[in-house]
């Protein structure tokens, strides 16, 4: 390595950075979310937009994100708030850029619960829990482990306590820096694939094998078949493209600030358009390929496709897969339960890893913090913003948290920070930066697609979900708007939401006390999730706007 990078922080290696940052977009979200959006969204129906989107949304944001994050390191700046302070104009950018940090703790707090998860299953792998269970006692010890109390290991509050460790582990690494992180993702990224694939090759032989008594007609082809079989109708169903869009947000970490926090420690001519391609792939295969040849296909070939349509949703893969690999057998149960978990904890911590690195970053630049306090203050946000999930989980505060700051942040921050980029910073201007030291030469293509296509969908991504129309049927509600007859939302519309209408709506029709009594614990528990969110971004608003003050003093003198 050269002398003067040691200067500064920076990543050792090029394949440590690529691993880093393919390890960031590789996480749950690829083996849990995946499957479920594709189930839920019509199975091959689903591909086609979820391939466009990669395509003019997820690439040009990507581009966008990694060209930023460079830029922005050449100014000692590590975390968006300042990244986009340089770009653009005027003084309401640093403000933004708060989103750049603040949906990062938020996500945390319950991805780490995930995590949580993945770990206390290995263990309970090993230790042969699941062994002669029904598929109904998996489903039952999924569900009585959430509602935390004493469960079947004998340790109580099982899953607090491991929560706080994988906490700790994570703060631990963090505090190592860049190092820490570029070895996490070298153990774990291939560790992860590899599993993957012993997994995937089970799977797609399993065919079917794994029929029962009680589902004679499943099979593991009905799930694949389900999955690629394109369906050109829905092409014309926004809710399908809302729900494709979503996921390559997600999946590819774009919209959260973590790719420009990593990028921000390239050096000034280092290559962004190849590497953001590369880690794109890297994500995309083990999405495509490897994310939906495992849950689905097993589910299906031992409980059937009408089963898995039936049940899609994020605790299926711990609600079923545990079962269905006892059927293979205790030996190969244990290994297949280690590989299957082992893989989701380290697709998990590889990304929660990077949720750390915008706050770091930001500490460290404007308040001179170093790595082991950075490390050890995101640990305590994380748990404070964590402890109420964990213990609420089943009242919905893991879900508030996902909807707002997992899923409404991204689309909007993704929505400014492009046209930031495009139209204020200026297209010209971003090229440059994307093409700067590039190995590959970029399509000119992306140029037009970058300035007008992706702020163009993503300000229709976001307008379809501040105001989706009742039943996503979007043809009716155009007609009655212009017939006079208004415009009826949907319960998932970002209004709706934001007003707590379902909720609400459920406690007028509850029939009994008990049910009213649950219905108003969910509302004052959503409550209490928004107010936590507030607050943690008013506090880093504050932050910025501290730091900000600090900068103009420095300036003056
Ligand atoms: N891309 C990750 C996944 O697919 C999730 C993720 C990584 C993330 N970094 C993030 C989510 C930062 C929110 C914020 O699971």
């Amino acid at each position: 390595m050269e002398k003067k990078t040691l200067a500064k922080d920076a990543w050792g290696s090029r394949l440590g950075l690529i691993l880093a940052m393919a390890g960031n977009a590789v996480g749950l979200g690829n083996f849990l979310r995946f499957p479920v959006q594709a189930v839920q969204n019509g199975g091959g129906a689903f591909i086609i937009p979820y391939l466009v989107c990669f395509l003019v949304m997820g690439i040009p944001l990507l581009f966008i994100e990694w060209s930023s994050g460079r830029f922005g390191g050449k100014y000692g700046n590590h975390s968006t708030p300042f990244i986009l302070d340089t770009m653009g104009k005027g003084s309401l950018w640093k403000y933004i850029g708060v989103f750049g940090i603040f949906t990062n703790i938020a996500v945390v707090a319950y991805y780490t619960y995930i995590e949580t998860w993945s770990l206390s299953y290995v263990l309970h792998t090993m230790l042969g829990t699941f062994e002669g269970m029904s598929q109904t006692q998996v489903a039952q010890f999924f569900d009585s482990y959430i509602s935390i109390g004493s469960n079947s290991t004998g340790i109580p509050y099982e899953p607090v306590i491991f929560y706080v460790l994988v906490l700790a582990l994570n703060v631990y690494i963090l505090s190592k820096g860049l190092g820490g992180i570029e070895k996490a993702a070298k153990i774990g990224m291939p560790l992860l694939i590899l599993f993957g694939i012993i997994l995937a090759v089970k799977a797609l032989t399993l065919g079917e094998s794994g029929r029962s008594i009680e589902f004679p007609d499943a099979s593991a082809w009905d799930g694949l078949n389900f999955l690629w079989t394109p369906q050109f109708d829905s092409l014309l169903n926004p809710k399908v493209w809302f729900a494709a869009a979503g996921q390559i947000f997600f999946t590819l970490s774009v919209g959260m600030g973590t790719i420009q926090c990593y990028a921000s420690y390239l050096r000034a001519n280092d290559d962004v358009a190849l590497n953001a391609v590369s880690a794109g792939f890297m994500n995309e295969f083990v999405e495509v390929v490897l994310g939906s040849s495992i849950v689905i296909p097993i589910a299906a070939g031992f409980l059937g496709l009408d089963w898995v349509l039936e049940n899609a949703g994020f605790g299926m893969a711990f609600q079923t897969m545990p079962f269905l690999f006892q059927q293979w057998g205790t030996t190969m149960a244990m290994f297949s339960g280690v590989f299957w978990f082992g893989l989701l904890f380290f697709a998990g911590i590889t990304s929660s890893l990077a949720m750390g690195t915008p706050w770091m970053g930001f500490m460290k630049d404007e308040f001179g913090w170093g790595m082991k306090r950075g490390a050890w203050s995101f640990g305590l946000l994380a748990l404070i913003m964590g402890l109420p999930t964990v213990f609420y989980y089943h009242l919905g505060v893991f879900d508030e948290y996902d909807y707002w700051g997992g899923t409404v942040s991204l689309v909007l921050f993704a929505l400014l920070e492009s046209v930031l980029f495009s139209w204020i910073f200026g297209i010209n201007r971003g090229w440059q930066e994307i093409t700067d030291g590039a190995d590959i030469k970029v399509p000119n293509v992306f140029k037009f697609i970058i300035k007008y296509v992706t702020p163009f969908l993503l300000l229709l991504v976001f307008i379809g979900a501040l105001v989706t129309p009742q039943g996503n049927d979007w043809t009716t509600n155009i007609n009655n708007l212009l017939s006079g007859q208004g415009w009826e939302l949907d319960n998932g519309s970002i209004i709706r939401k934001l007003s707590l209408y379902e909720l609400k709506s459920q406690l007028t029709e509850a029939k009994s006390a008990t049910d009213r009594d649950l219905i108003e614990d969910k509302v004052f528990y959503a409550n209490f999730a928004r107010i936590q969110l507030v607050v943690l971004f008013l506090f880093i608003t504050m932050l910025v706007h501290i730091a900000n003050i600090k900068r103009t003093k420095l300036l003056a003198k």
